[in-house]
């Protein structure tokens, strides 16, 4: 077949970053066996993907009011398959529930999508582990950029949580793969790494077959090795495990972006308890204080979820005052969602008032309001370096700091992939803007 009569494919990606990369896998795969292109016209393409999120309801309910948009408008002929979280929960009722629907490829069997999508009413959904769920062709969307899975699954039992019973068990991908792949990556042109998993500083326990144990900090001092890659990223990184040896090691490599996830989910030991999160606000509290004492210029993003099940005043309260102290620099903030599967079901009978929930949101959003405005505006006057990725209309070009700030800049393509160190002089609660002072 020729190039001009490639096959287009529409994929659409819900949920978190590891399903953009395996958006990306999907991809990188039907282009290289099955001659597909991608399409940001839905209605031009002769297959519809979907990769779906589960982990509240809002995106599930999102899945089936797009899907029935996407079959009313698709070419004749075309094919749609649903991958991803709410593929692996739901399984074949996606196609009960949506007849039209031609396949479903869960979280953990996106690498036999090529077989797939030619087979009419496949589910294929298992957890079990299976090695190739991490050998993909590869498609990356920046050249300066790249993002590797460390582990896949997870083993934690948060009782609010979907995603151990989507993504299955947590097994660690060999470092020697990781390596690897980045090194292959940096060859290409990338200088910044993203190292992805459920649960980052878990990593190491258990691999697929019988080596020895090994430990995040361990990895982490592999990679740096790598010549010509300069920042190393990862995401999401569990509270728990943050002991003295990881967080030394975030400190004083120079590698390591010093941005750090601390996912907090609720500020009171109790809550804590009922989420199965292992920590308390005490430890967490110390573990966050820490960090800003050893790295000055740290920035801590979160999650936190209002209205658990039991989830009092007080409680409350102390969610609010674990935000007052951290002065966290981003939060991801939820409303508890019940999930298919979890723990958290059984304690249905307290389930929080909608209302109560949704003032409780209010109240974080507005604090929070207030330390964005106070972090953002203490970097005016001041030189920060950013790694210029995107070139934005009328002339101006953005990239990242190290500590994953958004820069605005003057500038042109010229400027793409290149560090350059940046005079800031406005700041808004997402970003900053400035002029470039010397490339
Ligand atoms: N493994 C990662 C992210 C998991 S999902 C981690 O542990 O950090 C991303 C976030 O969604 C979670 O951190 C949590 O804040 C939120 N979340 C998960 N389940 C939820 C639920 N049932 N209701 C509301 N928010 C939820
Ligand atoms: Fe879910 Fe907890 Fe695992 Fe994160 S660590 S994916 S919140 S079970
Ligand atoms: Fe959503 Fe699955 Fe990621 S439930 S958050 S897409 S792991």
């Amino acid at each position: 077949m020729s190039k001009e009569e490639s096959k287009k494919l529409f994929i659409q990606t819900l949920g978190c970053q590891m399903n953009d990369t395996d958006s990306q896998h999907i991809i990188a795969e039907l282009e290289k066996y099955k001659d597909y292109k991608t399409t940001d016209n839905m209605e031009d393409a002769d297959l519809i993907i979907i990769n779906t999120c589960s982990v509240r309801e809002k995106p599930v309910q999102k899945l089936f009011s797009e899907i029935g948009q996407f079959n009313a408008k698709k070419k004749d002929g075309a094919k749609i398959g649903v991958c991803g979280c709410t593929a692996s929960h739901l399984g074949k009722d996606i196609i009960k529930r949506a007849p039209y629907v031609d396949f479903v490829v869960g979280a953990r069997n996106i690498s036999k999508i090529k077989d797939i999508i030619d087979v009419k009413g496949a589910v294929e959904i298992s957890i079990e582990n299976d090695d190739s769920t991490y050998e993909f062709a590869r498609s990356e969307t920046s050249m300066y950029k790249t993002s590797v899975n460390i582990s896949i699954g997870c083993d934690k039992e948060c009782t609010y949580c979907i995603v151990p019973a989507t993504r299955g068990d947590e097994i660690s991908i060999p470092p020697e793969m990781i390596v690897q792949q980045i090194q292959k990556d940096v060859d290409k042109g990338a200088v910044e790494v993203m190292l992805l998993g459920q649960n980052v500083n878990s990593y190491g326990r258990r691999f697929s077959d019988k080596r020895a144990k090994t430990t995040f900090t361990k990895l982490l001092q592999e990679i740096s090795k790598i010549e010509g890659l300069r920042r190393i990223r990862f995401t999401s990184p569990h509270p728990l495990h943050m002991d003295d040896e990881f967080i030394e090691e975030f400190s004083s490599n120079p590698k390591i972006s010093k941005c750090i996830h601390m996912p907090l989910q609720s500020g009171s030991t109790s809550i804590l308890k009922a989420m199965k999160r292992g920590y308390t606000k005490e430890w967490f509290l110390n573990r966050a204080e820490k960090i800003r004492r050893l790295v000055p210029n740290v920035r801590i993003t979160t999650d936190i979820i209002v209205g658990f099940p039991g989830e009092t005043q007080e409680d409350f309260e102390d969610t609010m005052d674990v935000i007052e102290k951290v002065k966290f620099d981003q939060i991801f903030n939820f409303k508890y969602s019940p999930r298919p599967n979890t723990a958290a079901l059984a304690l249905k009978d307290q389930e929080i008032d909608d209302e109560i929930a949704g003032a409780r949101l209010i109240k974080v959003i507005d604090l929070h309001k207030e330390h964005l405005v106070e972090h953002m505006n203490s970097h005016i006057g001041k030189t920060v370096e950013i790694l210029v990725e995107n070139l934005k209309s009328d002339g101006e070009v953005c990239g990242f700091t190290d500590n994953w700030c958004q820069v605005f800049v003057k500038g042109s393509d010229e400027l793409l992939g290149k560090f350059v160190k940046v005079k800031i002089n406005d700041a808004s609660r997402t970003a900053l803007k400035g002029e470039v002072i010397s490339e």
